[in-house]
């Protein structure tokens, strides 16, 4: 008997892990302030995309629900691709999907740790991430990388911030110092609404600090199991139960949202994790905060 009943269970496992691990949702979060923006301001965050055709059709089908969603601008959040991918840049699922985007809505691009690793280590890659910048630079893609840029007709600064590579070493949460968010991008500008792409969510502490209106964030991929009120299990740092895994949080002024992520790497596996397309909606109207609805 129990010949027949472990291997049914596996193949029950098998099938649950595969299913959970497949397809996206997009979730959906309507954010107040009290600055002064025409309407409401509609985004699209994409985070961590990986390099992976999420769609299997040259991740057409993830631009029709990006578009589905009727958005101003799309921001992408760090990693979309991922550093020891030897693909060509114009072979890869992030080509096809910035292609796909830019054409359509302009994209502020924030960098992740593999961009950045992809950049520092000219040795490991060279020549690699010029390629990869003025490709996406030639896209008409907008690199914040420490910088900013204004949206003037909504009243939005959204500011790239490349968090140095030392405070994602694994096994230890440095803190980034006082004052060196400042001190690289500029102070914020009260009369704007501003937003900070810093890609992990790791740092809120001190993001809160700079004070901007909204940080997005991703990286840790929702913790790549999530557990029902408790969390994400486990972050790339190799630490457990990660603090803001994914979802809205608030502290002092700033909101942070953290993207499950759309794409995959080393670890093709999400249990009560979805991966997702986040859209986010800024609106003068005091009805409150709506926080992550599934549609
Ligand atoms: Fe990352």
């Amino acid at each position: 008997m129990i010949y027949i009943i472990i291997p049914a269970l596996l193949i029950v496992i098998g099938i649950f892990v595969y299913k959970e691990s497949s397809g996206y949702r997009t979730s959906e979060y309507v954010l107040h302030t009290d600055k002064e923006i025409p309407g409401t301001v509609r985004f699209v965050m994409l985070s961590d995309l990986h390099d992976t055709d999420v769609t299997h059709d040259k991740n057409a089908k993830l631009f029709e629900s990006v578009a589905a969603a009727e958005p101003d601008f799309v921001i992408l959040s760090g990693d979309m691709v991922t550093s020891y991918t030897e693909k060509k840049v114009r072979d890869s699922a992030a080509f096809d999907l910035m292609s796909k985007l830019s054409g359509r809505y302009k994209v502020y691009y924030g960098l992740g740790n593999h961009e950045q690793r992809i950049r520092e280590d000219e040795r490991r890659f060279p020549g690699k991430y010029s390629e990869y910048e003025s490709f996406v630079k030639g896209l008409g893609i907008e690199i914040l990388s420490d910088t900013y840029t204004d949206i003037a007709d909504k009243n939005i600064r959204i500011y790239g911030y490349d968090i140095p590579m030392e405070f994602y070493k694994r096994g230890v949460r440095k803190r980034i110092p006082e004052g060196l968010i400042e001190q690289t991008l500029g102070a914020v500008d009260e009369r704007k609404y501003n937003i900070l792409l810093a890609h992990t969510p790791d740092h809120f502490e001190e993001y809160s600090e700079y004070a901007p209106d909204l940080v997005l964030s991703g990286h840790l991929h929702g913790g790549i199991i999530g557990f029902p009120g408790i969390g994400g299990l486990i972050s790339p740092q190799l630490s457990l139960f990660p603090e803001h895994a994914a979802g809205h949080f608030h502290k002092g002024k700033t909101d942070l949202v953290v993207s499950r992520g759309i794409g995959w790497h080393s670890i093709p596996i999400r249990i009560f994790n979805k991966a997702e397309i986040v859209v986010i909606t800024i609106t003068q109207e005091s009805r409150g905060n709506t926080d992550g609805n599934q549609c």
